[in-house]
């Protein structure tokens, strides 16, 4: 294995943070919405290859579309003993070839005698999610949006979603630093040197679009991330949670999980997973635990 292998978590806590935030999350609303409806969606925007490494053992963690499988098979056997019909389906977007390919034999080694409807989307998010609204109609969708960084991630297509009719929940990968750093990069659009100009010109544009204007400009990070969530994030919803996911050896924060929702159960729940449990056994143990709640 290559020593930087992006797909080797044991030593990124804040990444298994995360998955166990998602697989307890996703679990809990599956479980509600299947008592509503006989069908709905988990949509994996940035899907990812479905497994991760923990040092030598290689593929032993599920990522996130792996874990929505999961959850999709539980919960239809749950229903089932109760006698009722739920089908989550899965829909899976990656733009590399690779990851998609992998993630198509992890999902082939889990489907058989699942009757588990997968569709894997090889293409980028903001060119899939049109289609992809097209395909679910108004079932219920919960959205994982887990980029690296802010390319590839508009507010038209954060629009698009948020705006759909049918009931849809969002939790979104806050990726602060990558943000704060290309917010610095504004102060170089007029630089003198042409390949620092173009880069800054380029990754203002990102931003941009991430914002849909440039009203981000001279925002510091406090305000920036308060920004993203009323100018992008919040519209139409009526609970926003905030969890600032700390560094483990320094102070700060490395990434902020936002999470959006029409229900009060859905927030309670997701408060309830959202607490210093999570830190349990782990790095983060002394870090301080931060969750802001409900920006409107
Ligand atoms: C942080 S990883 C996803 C991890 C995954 N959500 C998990 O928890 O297991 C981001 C993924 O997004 C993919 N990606 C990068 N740019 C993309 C784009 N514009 N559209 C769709 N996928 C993209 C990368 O190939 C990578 O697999």
């Amino acid at each position: 294995m290559v020593k930087d292998d992006i797909w080797d978590i044991k030593d990124k806590q804040q990444t298994q943070i995360k998955l166990d935030i998602f697989r307890k999350y996703l679990k809990a609303w599956a479980i509600i919405i299947g008592s509503y409806f006989p069908r709905a969606y988990f949509i994996d925007c940035f899907a990812g290859r479905g497994k991760y490494h923990n040092g030598t053992k290689q593929d032993s963690i599920s990522g996130s579309p792996i874990i929505g499988l999961e959850t999709a098979i539980e919960i239809k056997k749950m229903k089932q003993k109760k006698g009722k019909n739920f089908n989550l389906d899965i829909i899976a977007i990656d733009s590399n070839k690779e990851n998609m390919a992998d993630l198509e034999n992890f999902i082939k080694e889990l489907i058989p005698g699942n009757e588990i409807e997968v569709k894997l989307i090889e293409n980028e998010f903001e060119k899939a999610i049109p289609n992809v609204l097209k395909m679910i109609s108004n079932a219920p969708a919960f959205f994982f949006i887990d980029p690296y960084g802010i390319r590839g991630i508009s507010k038209e297509t954060i629009d698009m979603i948020i705006n759909r009719k049918g009931s849809t929940e969002i939790f979104l990968n806050y990726m602060k630093m990558g943000i704060q750093r290309v917010s610095r990069q504004y102060k170089n659009i007029g630089h003198r040197d042409e390949k620092i100009r173009t880069m800054a010109i380029k990754m203002v544009s990102h931003m941009n679009k991430l914002f849909g204007d440039t009203s981000w400009a001279d925002k510091n990070d406090k305000e920036l991330l308060e920004h993203f969530i009323q100018q992008v994030f919040s519209k139409n919803y009526k609970f926003i949670l905030n969890f600032n996911v700390p560094y483990p050896d320094r102070s700060g924060t490395i990434y902020n999980l936002l999470f959006a929702t029409n229900y009060a159960s859905g927030e309670r729940i997701m408060k309830d997973i959202f607490t210093k449990k999570l830190f349990k056994g782990t790095l983060f143990e002394d870090c301080p635990f931060e969750v802001g709640f409900s920006v409107k």
